[in-house]
């Protein structure tokens, strides 16, 4: 099963590019699904298609041969993936005095609407129904902060479990009236439970499989670029591998040729160059500036083929290096990719058994396997686009 995820700069193309790619990958007789998680929806007006209908919430709509599609509709996802453990909360607060309204928008956990979204895509992707699953995403930000989630979430719940496990073991149900706070009943540990180690390692493991790529849309300007620049080296921070470049609105050669662009068409050909030397060893696929908006099956198939005219939509167009441990004289290396990334930016610490990383803009802590945790930080540097960590045996 391969998921494709299209991300970038607010406007660039990433809704369209999404819809073309799945457009394409019908024709040519792979079973798809394109899924919009940006709560800002504009999938359906791309397909020119409605998809907001009531029974579509969660539910994908055929659109055309081999092609569904979904807006994902984020408050049923959030009943279907955090129903009783936000019950559960709502009520903590409520006790507390809240109002329910607050206690509401309380329970919604930063981010837990976004992170119920991919819940409710991954569910999708191990459905078996499709083969090929593409997510429209919100603009860069967000797609990290959403693909960093199940890490962010991991720490929030387990915390919560512990502390609930140790109440409820040691509140007996005749102390509980006594207790200044609700216990959460058996069925909240169970959904909290399941949540956790079933739904959240599930999509963790999804994002960081090999069949899973993101794909980063660029336009010709230095701001975008910047950005996906950024983006490249936090998704590689979290495992998250990217497969593509997408260049989209591009100026056509016939319109470069006209007195009127000829500078602009340098000034493009220069940014392509510039995008291929930046993320190398990413291929760039290129889309044309079409000349009105992309709307609608014959319009997307079109730009799908410009995009994919040597490529398969579905294919990994591009191999990321995985994180990888190996043996040392001293003990063990740890080698990450970690492109763009500057030494200057950098920063990495080892507390107890998690490997710390910062970038200019990112953290992650990094579970350490057991006997690699039993080591000492022996230094970290940057080799072309990689991160080398050494850990050493201790001195005695
Ligand atoms: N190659 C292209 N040629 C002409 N118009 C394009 C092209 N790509 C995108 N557009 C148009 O640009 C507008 C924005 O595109 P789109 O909605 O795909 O961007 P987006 O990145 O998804 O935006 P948002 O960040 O708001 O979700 C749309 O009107 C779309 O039809
Ligand atoms: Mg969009």
């Amino acid at each position: 099963m391969r998921v494709v995820l299209y991300t970038g700069k607010g406007g660039v193309g990433k809704t369209t590019t999404a819809a073309a790619t799945a457009v394409c990958a019908a024709r040519r007789g792979i079973a798809t699904l394109v899924v919009s998680a940006d709560a800002a929806h504009s999938l359906g007006d791309v397909l020119d298609q409605r998809l907001d209908a009531p029974e579509a919430r969660l539910e994908p709509q055929a659109v055309t041969e081999n092609l569904h599609a979904l807006e994902v509709d984020a408050r049923a996802a959030m009943e279907r993936h955090w129903g009783r453990v936000r019950d559960y909360l709502i009520s903590l607060f409520r006790y507390q005095g809240i109002e329910e309204v607050v206690a509401e928008e309380l329970a919604l956990l930063p981010g837990a609407e976004e992170l119920a979204t991919l819940l409710a895509v991954e569910e999708l992707a191990s459905s078996g129904r499709f083969d090929f699953v593409i997510v429209d995403c919100a603009p860069t930000g967000s797609t990290l902060r959403l693909v960093t989630l199940p890490d962010v979430a991991d720490g929030t719940l387990r915390w919560l479990l512990r502390l609930q496990k140790v109440l409820s073991s040691v509140v007996t149900p005749l102390a509980r009236s006594l207790v200044p706070a609700p216990l959460p009943g058996a069925e909240v540990f169970r959904d909290a439970d399941n949540l956790l180690y079933k739904k959240l390692h599930g999509l963790r493991k999804r994002l960081s499989s090999a069949d899973t790529s993101v794909r980063l849309v660029v336009t010709p300007e230095r701001m975008v670029i910047d950005e996906a620049r950024r983006a490249h080296t936090d998704l590689a921070l979290f495992d998250v591998g990217c497969d593509a470049i997408v260049m989209n609105r591009l100026l056509p050669e016939a319109a470069c040729a006209e007195a009127f662009f000829q500078d602009w068409g340098a000034v493009q050909e220069e940014r392509c160059r510039e995008v291929e030397a930046l993320f190398e060893p990413l291929p760039v696929l290129r889309a044309p500036l079409q000349d009105d908006e992309v709307v609608g099956l014959e319009r997307l198939a079109r730009q799908g083929e410009a995009l994919f005219a040597e490529a398969e939509p579905d294919a990994t167009l591009c191999k990321a290096p995985r994180p990888r441990y190996t043996r040392s004289k001293e003990g063990y290396r740890l080698s990450m990719s970690l492109p763009g990334a500057s030494a200057d930016d950098l920063d990495v610490v080892k507390m107890e058994d998690e490997l710390v990383v910062t970038t200019a803009s990112r953290r992650r802590a990094i579970a350490l396997p057991r006997r690699i945790a039993a080591l000492d930080l022996a230094g970290a540097r940057l080799d072309r686009g990689r991160l080398v960590v050494r850990f050493a045996v201790a001195p005695s």
